[in-house]
């Protein structure tokens, strides 16, 4: 184990603590390709406490996405141990990993994966009836999320008959609807224009004032970066947290968006 701590971690070496929504310690991710492993995290410490909002940010390819699905249980690290809503991820089997998923996370995937063939309600009704709701209630739901996200007007278009942004919002719709505690959203706005992403946020504060929800948002989006409780910076396959006000300086003269 490493001298450092998680970034915000505890400072007791305890990792399941209550307080703490995600603990991540030493974690490695490698991807095998042809021409051998390849390391994108090595040795990434992280801790977030409930009810934070927190920016994951970095350059395109470092890690972002690879990060938010190993707290997701979408995809397994390579080594290190991960705790998520008190469930640690290294050491459950599918099974486990499965339920978990379905009742303990929402994740707002980067290119969205909507189901083709659904409408925009049946695409937000499904975790709810994997969840095992009735359809009358689980539809009630998904209106009233879809309505939240400003699509009331489009619940029976299927994502093709949705624009990049609309599908994005059925996305987050989808993510909320199994009343997940933590949330982790990739790229959340990016296909959206100043007013709906900024209407985007704001759901996201509202959410977490009233869920107490925590959300890891990976992030190119310098707007909501900065409204984040906190901002975590992915740089050589580890964490690193941005002071607050520091962003702006650090991108230097890159300006208004650190994509690249
Ligand atoms: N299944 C895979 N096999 C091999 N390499 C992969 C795999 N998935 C991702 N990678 C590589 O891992 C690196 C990190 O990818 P990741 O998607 O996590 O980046 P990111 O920070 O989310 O980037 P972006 O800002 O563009 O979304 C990239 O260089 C990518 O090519
Ligand atoms: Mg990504």
């Amino acid at each position: 184990m490493s001298d450092e701590r998680p970034v915000g971690g505890p400072t007791d070496g305890g990792i399941a603590t209550n307080a703490y929504a995600v603990v991540a310690r030493e974690v490695f991710k490698s991807y095998p390709t042809p021409e051998g492993d390849l390391p994108i995290l090595m040795g990434l410490d992280l801790a977030v406490r409930r009810g934070e909002i927190v920016a994951i940010t970095g350059e395109s390819g470092v890690g972002k996405s690879t990060l938010l699905h190993l707290l997701g249980g979408l995809d397994r690290a390579t080594s290190g141990q991960i705790v998520v809503d008190g469930v640690q991820l290294d050491t459950c089997s599918e099974i486990e990993l499965a339920r978990f998923r379905n009742r303990q996370i929402g994740f707002v995937f980067q290119f969205h994966h909507l189901l083709p063939d659904f409408t925009a309600e049946e695409n937000v009704m499904v975790p709810c009836l994997v969840g095992g709701m009735k359809l009358e209630q689980a539809a009630r739901l998904a209106r009233g999320l879809l309505e939240q996200v400003e699509l009331g007007g489009r619940l029976h278009h299927r994502p093709a008959e949705l624009s990049g942004g609309e599908q994005q919002r059925v996305a987050v719709a989808r993510a909320l609807a199994n009343n997940a505690s933590v949330i982790l959203a990739d790229e959340p706005s990016g296909n959206l224009d100043y007013r709906h992403s900024g209407r985007l946020h704001d759901l996201i504060w509202r959410l977490v004032a009233e869920r107490e929800a925590t959300f890891i948002i990976a992030t190119h989006d310098r707007a909501l970066a900065a409204r984040a409780h906190r901002e975590i910076r992915l740089e050589d396959g580890l964490a690193r947290e941005l002071p607050r006000g520091a962003a702006a300086s650090y991108l230097g003269d890159r300006g208004g968006s650190d994509k690249s």
